[in-house]
């Protein structure tokens, strides 16, 4: 069975464009391609222009492509640095003959991935859990060939689970928003920001998901959704992303949105996090908060889509959380071309955190949860 591939070269760069990837596309876009070996990330710097699969053979190449953004999003990050894990071990890594010198190499290497961006949780959890399973298998079977396979195993299930997350968070979500009865002819109008969407995790997406599952409902009447300065996640991929699957949508300026809640009947604002401190403040892409604090104004409710992997019970307010600064050159630039004069000073915070009272709900795999909820759940 060969691949369907279409090669071409443009401007110098290499391009590959997996047709059957397209054409299976018709319902998601895929961020990741896996099977046991082999595993490419689609590089997000250059879509919508071009749809290019890189290869990831290594936790380095991994390191390289979060840090750069070429993949990008809580949940996909995570994913994407265990299955680095997984390849590397399938392929390589042959000297790691006793148990002892497989555990220091998974935790240098999950060591790694958990620096490479310092805002969403979702990687630290995902390593941390598999160091623990590493532990009691270890005490299991001296045998690390058991002990490499069972890790490789691990990894590669949580793609299947992070689907199913995906698909709870859309369906829990849908229903939460269908029960404010601020509706349009029994229909919702949402407002999102950056992009939770297939690009961001292995499935469906969190915000994103939640959208998706009101339009397979027939239920959603438009969504708007921003176009996330610096880093346009909106304008590039959730745009992209809504497009191929022929939602109703409308893309805003960031600054739009408090007009855009003055002046439409916004039924809710639904956004993804990075992560939830035990007492419901919430790290997401920067432009949230404004997007709380306006919609508390115009009394929308403001909703967060986040599987429990995003929620760290280890801080319990905001404060703990690091925030990431990105270079200024994401502000002075757009699309490689500079806007603002040089010698300009420029504060970019990747994140924000939106403070609990602000959140009507969090939506998790689990259920819908205040944030007071939330807390007798961890
Ligand atoms: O800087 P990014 O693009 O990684 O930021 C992404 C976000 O803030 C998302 O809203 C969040 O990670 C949730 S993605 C399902």
């Amino acid at each position: 069975f060969e691949p369907l591939r279409l090669e071409i070269k443009v401007f110098g760069s290499h391009i590959i464009i997996d047709l059957l990837n397209i054409m299976s596309a018709a319902d998601v876009l895929q961020s990741i391609q896996y099977t046991r070996g082999s595993f490419k990330v689609l590089d997000q710097l250059k879509v919508p222009h071009e749809l290019v699969y890189r290869d990831i053979e290594s936790v380095k190449d991994a390191v390289d492509a979060i840090k750069t953004m070429q993949v990008r999003g809580a949940p996909l990050i995570a994913m994407v640095g265990c299955l680095s894990v997984a390849v590397e071990l399938h392929n390589g890594q042959k000297d790691l003959t006793d148990n002892q010198l497989l555990m220091k190499y998974l935790d240098d290497r999950i060591n790694s991935l958990i620096l490479a961006r310092p805002t969403a949780v979702n990687m630290r959890k995902e390593g941390q859990k598999l160091l623990e399973q590493v532990k009691e298998w270890s005490a299991e079977s001296n045998d690390s060939s058991v002990l490499r396979s069972r890790v490789i195993e691990y990894c590669e299930t949580l793609l299947k689970l992070d689907l199913a997350d995906n698909i709870a968070i859309g369906n829990v979500g849908a229903e939460a928003i269908l029960n404010t009865g601020k509706l349009t002819d029994g229909r919702a109008t949402v407002l999102t920001h950056c992009n939770t969407g297939s690009l961001a995790t292995s499935g469906v997406g969190t915000a994103l998901g939640v959208i998706r599952a009101l339009h397979q409902q027939q239920k959603l009447e438009h969504v708007f959704f921003t176009e996330t300065r610096p880093y346009n996640q909106g304008a590039r991929l959730t745009s992209f992303e809504l497009l191929h699957e022929k939602i109703p949508s409308t893309l805003i300026c960031d600054s739009a949105a408090s007009w855009l809640m003055r002046t439409k009947n916004v039924s809710a604002v639904v956004v993804g996090a990075d992560r939830v401190t035990r007492n419901g403040d919430t790290a997401n892409k920067v432009g949230t908060y404004q997007l709380a604090v306006t919609a508390k104004h115009h009394n929308v409710p403001f909703y967060i889509a986040a599987p429990f992997s995003s929620i760290d019970p280890s801080i319990e307010s905001g404060d703990g959380i690091v925030i990431e600064q990105r270079s200024s050159d994401e502000v002075t630039s757009i699309g490689g071309i500079r806007i603002a004069p040089i010698g300009v000073s420029v504060w970019n915070p990747a994140f924000d955190v939106t403070p609990a009272e602000l959140i009507t709900g969090i939506v998790t795999e689990k259920g819908i949860f205040t944030p007071d909820e939330l807390r007798t759940k961890l």
